[in-house]
């Protein structure tokens, strides 16, 4: 990532920070992907200015689609030269409706509510991309691309909220997080589902191409598949491959290809040496878990092509491959 716009804030940037600190990694992160997310947010422009369907399964706490959102945003200022407050939300919401759909009822509570979890990492992460992110695009108005525009961090969850979330028995709060409630320019844009991929999916229109955000959901599907309660990856990717139209994109994890799953094993191994004995232990029982499940392939027997690899440098995601594909 060297060479790239977007250098310093790759993957593996994140995933060390991330597993160095003193405590379980949380499963999704703002900016979890940030090399990939702002290249998608730009690419999201290029390929259909005049909008386009956005679907973010698989989203947990929606950090991802929230990461994505704040991109476009940014984005949008650029492209137009208005200042980044000053964007017509309502405008982008119309062009790129974004649907956030996960089937953990707590987590889409929460969303509903405009409530996150964030750490310090994030928080940092989410503001390094963002400047980057609006340097390149020429935001003119730099200084408002941070989180804060975004989230603003609250002592703690208002009690109807903590009430509701009771009902699903999620934990109060991770160690080390801190609650942010999240702005209305945001929450007015998403809309939110709960559903499993496969209903999700269901739901896509055929008519038109969409944007379908499926990342690091490949080792659930799999697990499942093999304690024989999915049908499997093969069945989904058939099922994306039937129903994406021509056009449409489809971005996939860091840890939905090989190439990201030997470089996941890999940080993991140099951090565990330095991590306290019950993170070093949680580490080995997720590394062996890790193994390779050849999503690749089924998108490709499904009719996907991934981003060819002009335009991954175009877009300086180069140290990844596979990320972004499309059904021609
Ligand atoms: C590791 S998180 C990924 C979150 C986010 N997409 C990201 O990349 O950071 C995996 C999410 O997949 C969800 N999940 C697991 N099995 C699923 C299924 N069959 N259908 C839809 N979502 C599923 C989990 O609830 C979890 O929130």
């Amino acid at each position: 990532m060297s060479r790239s716009r977007f250098a310093g804030i790759s993957m593996h940037t994140t995933m060390t920070h991330t597993l160095q600190h003193n405590r379980l990694p949380q499963i999704t992160a703002m900016f979890r992907q940030p090399d990939i997310t702002l290249a998608t947010s730009c690419l999201i422009h290029d390929v259909f200015p005049e909008g386009v369907p956005i679907f973010a399964t698989a989203a947990s706490d929606g950090s991802e689609a929230l990461s994505l959102a704040t991109a476009m945003l940014v984005n949008e200022s650029g492209r137009k030269g208005v200042p980044l407050n000053a964007v017509d939300i309502a405008d982008l919401g119309r062009r790129y409706p974004l649907e956030v759909s996960e089937p953990d009822a707590g987590r889409i509570d929460l969303l509903s509510q405009h409530y996150i979890e964030l750490d310090d990492v994030e928080v940092k992460t989410t503001n390094n991309a963002l400047r980057i992110l609006s340097r390149v695009i020429r935001c003119p108005t730099p200084a408002l691309a941070t989180l804060d525009q975004f989230f603003e961090a609250v002592p703690t969850l208002p009690d109807p909220v903590k009430t509701s979330l009771a009902r699903h028995g999620d934990p109060p709060q991770q160690e080390g997080f801190e609650w942010y409630r999240i702005k209305p320019p945001l929450t007015d844009w998403i809309t939110l589902k709960q559903g499993s991929l496969e209903d999700r999916i269901a739901d896509i229109p055929t008519d038109r191409p969409v944007v379908v955000l499926f990342s690091n959901v490949a080792r659930y599907v799999h697990e499942l598949h093999r304690r024989g309660e999915h049908p499997g990856l093969g069945a989904l990717a058939r099922q994306l491959g039937h129903r994406l139209a021509p056009g449409s994109m489809l971005i996939i994890g860091h840890q939905d290809t090989v190439q990201g799953i030997e470089e996941g094993k890999q940080t993991a191994h140099e951090t565990i040496a330095q991590a306290s004995p019950l993170h070093a232990l949680q580490m080995v029982l997720n590394l062996a878990r890790f193994e390779h499940f050849y999503l690749e392939r089924h998108l490709i027997h499904n009719g996907f092509v991934p981003l060819d690899a002009q335009s991954l440098r175009d877009y300086d995601i180069t140290d990844t491959p596979n990320q972004v594909w499309f059904k021609p």
